[in-house]
């Protein structure tokens, strides 16, 4: 007698078959491509801690736009880098900034790919911290929810199609989803990072949007590696505030988490796979000791089966194409 597994290995063995009993898919109809828009220069500008990633000028960005839309994948997420900064963050809020102009070009070249924008003030301020810090150094959680409703107000207003507010203050989806909603933006859908862990992995991204604190840290308004209890109740107190989607980051350190908010709230959830995992598969692909292509695809496969419905990499357009092999 054949025990089911054997048999159910052989049916794998045979063509199509194994399709059929495939659990889970991948698709770039799931990829998100963050993008880095930067002011100020033609150039592309290659971030040295994340192989194969630029900051591009608004001109590339939509390039690389129509690059992802032609690849399938149906939405960017973008990231600006302003070419100056203050205690204010002026720049995250003003309808001339980098995000603002980006969108617009984006949207008026590529109206059918979605164009979701990061809300948050940590590459806008000369701190790098993500709300506007007090004069003995902490940061003030009201003052800074102002700032961070006006930054995504004019992102809606040049026509972003959803905001994703990262900053982790407390109280933002709701202050964001008040605004939105006096403001004539009632049908801007929120994507928030709900369960944004205090990550060594977000290293090479810091160099890459200029953002790393100049004091401090994150811990205060960041996660604890170590809690996803707390991280259930975040999400479901966000969607109780108006989050669409939410998000949990990194994302392979916690695919547990992921698969809890799934079940928890019931809501589209985001996986967000961060640059310092980007960086690793590179690092180690570059040194010989792995499969790129063969690691990338096992690690956005097992993203979505823990549960994530859209997952954000640095690798879409590579996966896309990989694919579609
Ligand atoms: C801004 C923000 C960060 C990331 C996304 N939005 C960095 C941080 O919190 O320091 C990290 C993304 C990545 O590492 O790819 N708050």
């Amino acid at each position: 007698m054949a025990f089911p597994a054997t048999r159910l290995r052989r049916l794998r063995q045979t063509g199509l078959l194994r399709d059929m009993v495939r659990e889970t898919e991948l698709s770039p109809r799931h990829l998100v491509l963050p993008m880095f828009v930067q002011l100020g220069t033609d150039e592309r500008t290659p971030v040295e801690s994340m192989p194969g990633v630029e900051r591009l000028s608004i001109s590339h960005a939509v390039e690389e736009a129509g690059e992802a839309a032609a690849l399938g994948i149906p939405a960017v997420l973008l990231f600006g880098v302003p070419a100056e900064k203050d205690a204010q963050a002026s720049g995250a809020y003003d309808d001339e900034g980098v995000v603002q102009l980006a969108v617009r070009a984006i949207k008026e070249a590529h109206p059918e790919l979605v164009v979701m924008t990061d809300v948050c003030l940590c590459a806008y301020t000369t701190h790098g911290h993500c709300g506007v810090v007090r004069e003995d150094g902490t940061v003030d959680n009201d003052v800074s929810l102002e700032l961070l409703a006006k930054t995504a107000i004019s992102h809606a207003a040049a026509g972003a199609d959803a905001v994703a507010p990262s900053d982790m203050m407390d109280g933002r989806v709701g202050a964001l989803r008040g605004q939105l909603d006096a403001e004539g933006h009632r049908e801007t859908p929120i994507v928030a990072y709900s369960a944004k862990f205090a990550s060594a992995f977000y290293g090479p991204f810091r160099e890459a949007a200029g953002s790393a604190p100049a004091f401090g840290d994150r811990r205060t308004y960041q996660m604890d590696p170590a809690n996803s209890d707390e991280a259930v109740r975040e999400a479901l107190l966000d969607v109780e505030e108006g989050a669409d989607v939410v998000m949990v980051k990194p994302a392979l350190p916690y695919l547990d988490v992921v698969r809890r908010v799934k079940e928890a709230t019931g809501v589209p959830v985001a996986a967000y796979n961060v640059s310092g995992e980007y960086s690793m598969i590179k690092a180690a692909a570059a040194a010989g000791y792995l499969d790129e292509r063969a690691a990338v695809m096992e690690a956005l496969i097992s993203i979505r089966r823990a549960g994530a419905d859209i997952v954000i990499t640095y690798d879409a357009k590579n996966a896309a194409r990989w694919l579609a092999e």
